[in-house]
């Protein structure tokens, strides 16, 4: 049921490439049994069929079913919301998780964020999370970087945003690409001080 679950998590994937970790991540909050508050881009829909064959439906109804579906979910535990959806909670202060993450982040979703545009729901969201001093982690994934990427990277840690660039590491001796994902996804579930089982911890 709904009504066991551990607090909220908002997760926003956008058009950058790696949508799996985005949807990984989803996978692991539900398994954490945390719900889940998803918004995804018009270019991240793009860009997940491209990289995954996954072909998700637009509308928020029947995203959080196809959603719930794909990652085992309990009835409720998924909520999705559109990209003007003003209403949604995660819209104000008084309604959003304590944290939000952005993975993949594209740069232009970075820009917006950085300077506070909130021109949909995901900048909106994230502007909330910056004002109210909650959790945001953004996961870039573009390169090489301009100045103004990096810029931006600057003014969101200045402000406490946490920057977790989509750069796994080696060290662990991946084998398959799911490995390379699950030590990204890893990595933000420290993060968000959420337990795992995806990756041993350094030194562990
Ligand atoms: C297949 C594909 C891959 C892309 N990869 C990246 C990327 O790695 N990083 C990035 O910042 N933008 C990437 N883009 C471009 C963004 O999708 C584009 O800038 C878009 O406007 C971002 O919108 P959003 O932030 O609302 O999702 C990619 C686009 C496509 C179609």
């Amino acid at each position: 049921m709904a009504d066991d679950l551990r607090e909220p998590v908002t997760v926003a994937i956008t058009g950058a490439s790696g949508a799996q970790y985005g949807l990984r991540l989803i996978e692991a909050l539900v398994a954490a049994d945390h719900a889940v508050w998803v918004m995804i881009s018009k270019a991240a829909h793009l860009v997940i069929t491209t990289e995954t064959g996954v072909d998700l439906p637009a509308r928020p109804q029947r995203l959080a079913e196809a959603l719930t579906e794909r990652c085992g979910a309990v009835a409720g535990q998924i909520r999705c919301f559109g990209r003007e959806d003003w209403m949604a909670p995660v819209a104000s202060g008084s309604g959003a998780p304590s944290a939000m993450v952005i993975c993949p982040c594209s740069t232009g979703t970075l820009s917006a964020v950085a300077t506070g545009a909130s021109n949909n729901l995901i900048e909106r969201a994230a502007d909330v999370t910056l004002k109210e001093r909650r959790r945001l982690i953004l996961v870039p994934r573009e390169t090489p970087l301009s100045a103004i990427h990096l810029e931006h990277m600057l003014t969101l840690t200045r402000m406490g945003a946490v920057i977790l660039p989509a750069a796994p590491g080696f060290y662990h001796q991946p084998q398959r690409i799911d490995d390379l994902v699950d030590f990204i996804v890893a990595r933000i579930l420290n993060q968000l001080g959420i337990e795992h089982r995806l990756m041993p911890r350094w030194g562990g």
